[in-house]
């Protein structure tokens, strides 16, 4: 089943350590100028807190293998950058509050826990396309996320600076502060979604939509209550499971918040519960790869369409050796037109070779177009192709569509163009605030739920029908 001969040139059986990742040719790492400096802030910031702990990290392993056996659904969204400029309790909320709504929505389409996975505390390096830009003849390190340097477009603000490091570190603790007090504290009661107000959405299709189902929400409540479950006795309904997850990418920072587990004996790295390897760093020989194979966390792969299928299998032997359900999610990010002609090929050769991995579809970053405005943007309706082809795929090859990894806001913003609330290009200057990729805003995000939603449902009625059937084969 495995394929030995290749993953036998790179030599992964070698011994991992935290550190071994430096021995690697490491791609989108910054140079810094002093690295006395970054030794320092590395050494104060190994002697703090975990931000996670190893045992949510088991349990979000264990709700991921579900999604890879379709009987859980996938929800990891939120910012393409965070930014120390947009750090306020209110877009934590509003980021939180979206993903909640998202998840009842595609919770009730499907009859099936919807794992909520947030790209928060933490999100902050990001890899770019060109590592300098110029203006008007001035060149300097182009804006790497904001743990590494500043956006503004000077000398000082484009230096990496270590510093930044411990800012980012604390942000990402005092987030993830607010959203364990969302998720446990009351507020993310079904009683209170169900009354959550959408005002971005008011005279939209949508809101009309969403009305509708808080009200069967509330009944089935209801009907709960009157069946002795209540907020008080059951903690699925009075509270949400929320983990958080980041691009795995500035391995300073990960290598300092990579932990032993006292339960287990492993390694894991407590910067947040789910790591990604981005499409720009997954060489099998490279210092990305070679960190995250050693930690125990969930991890996730972006498969763009320069990955061979070779390529992949090679991968999936260093990060996943023992064929460990829940441990890697596949994200394809293929694009509109790619992805019917990439995509089967990557699941017949999972299939094939008997690998178990949890399928996600990221239809932001195949989908990044320039609008004749000059605007970095992603058109509504090329990131709902890829999503309906997704799902489309996975049945024609008999496989679960596990998930969606998506960019986005609570915030009214203008990034993306179309969806319901027809944003057009020359619109796109109003709002556009994001600090790297352009993100649904919270009224697309909900539009692409619903759709999500239909997809979700059509599988749950295939579900429901095979299993009538079943029994009455057995009858
Ligand atoms: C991202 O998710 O922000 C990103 C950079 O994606 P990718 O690695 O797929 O390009
Ligand atoms: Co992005």
């Amino acid at each position: 089943m495995k394929n030995p001969m290749k993953s036998e040139k790179i030599n992964h059986s070698a011994k991992w350590s935290p550190e071994s990742w430096t021995t690697k040719p490491a791609k989108h790492l910054p140079v810094y100028n002093d690295p006395d400096e970054l030794t320092a802030v590395t050494e104060i910031l190994k002697n703090y807190p975990p931000l996670v702990f190893a045992g949510e990290a088991r349990k979000l392993k264990r709700n991921i293998a579900k999604a890879a056996a379709g009987e859980a659904f996938l929800l990891q969204a939120g910012d393409c950058a965070e930014s120390f400029a947009e750090f306020h309790p209110n877009n934590i909320r509003d980021t939180f509050r979206v993903i909640l709504q998202m998840a009842i929505v595609m919770t009730f389409a499907s009859g099936m826990p919807i794992i909520k996975l947030g790209r928060i505390a933490g999100q902050f390096a990001k890899p770019r396309s060109e590592d300098s830009e110029t203006r008007n003849g001035v060149t300097l390190s182009s804006y790497k996320g904001d743990i590494i340097n500043g956006i503004e477009f000077t000398k000082e603000s484009r230096r990496p600076d270590p510093k930044r490091i411990i800012q980012a570190y604390n942000q990402s603790a005092a987030t993830l502060n607010l959203v364990r007090a969302f998720a446990q504290g009351g507020y993310a009661d079904l009683h209170h979604v169900s009354r959550w107000t959408l005002d971005f959405v008011r005279g939209n299709p949508l809101d009309e939509r969403y009305q509708e189902l808080t009200q069967r929400l509330e009944q089935a409540l209801a009907f709960m209550l009157a069946a002795g479950i209540t907020s008080e006795n059951s903690p699925q309904i009075r509270e949400a499971d929320f983990f958080t997850s980041h691009e795995s990418l500035l391995l300073p920072y990960e290598q300092a918040l990579t932990r032993v587990d006292s339960t287990t004996g492993d390694w894991y790295d407590v910067s947040a519960h789910f790591l990604w390897i981005g499409d720009r760093t997954r060489q099998p020989d490279g210092a990305h790869v070679e960190f995250l194979r050693g930690v125990k966390n969930p991890i996730g792969v972006k498969c763009g369409p320069n990955l061979s299928t070779d390529g992949l299998l090679q991968l999936l032997d260093i990060l996943n050796p023992e064929n460990d359900p829940g441990r890697i999610t596949l994200i394809s990010r293929m694009g509109h037109g790619k992805v019917g002609e990439d995509l089967p090929k990557f699941i017949r050769t999972v299939k094939k070779e008997g690998r178990i991995v949890t399928w996600s579809c990221d239809p932001m970053h195949g989908n990044t177009q320039a609008s004749s405005t000059g605007y970095k943007t992603r058109e509504f309706g090329n990131i709902l192709t890829e999503v309906k082809n997704f799902f489309a795929i996975h049945h024609a090859e008999g496989t679960h569509a596990g998930g969606v990894h998506l960019e986005l806001t609570g915030q009214n913003v203008t990034e993306c163009t179309g969806g319901s609330c027809k944003i057009t290009e020359d619109k796109l200057s109003e709002r556009y605030n994001t600090h790297c990729d352009p993100r649904l805003n919270a009224s697309q995000a909900l539009e692409l739920a619903f759709l999500i939603a239909d997809e979700l449902h059509t599988n749950y009625k295939r579900r429901r029908d095979l299993a009538e059937d079943e029994l009455t084969t057995e009858g």
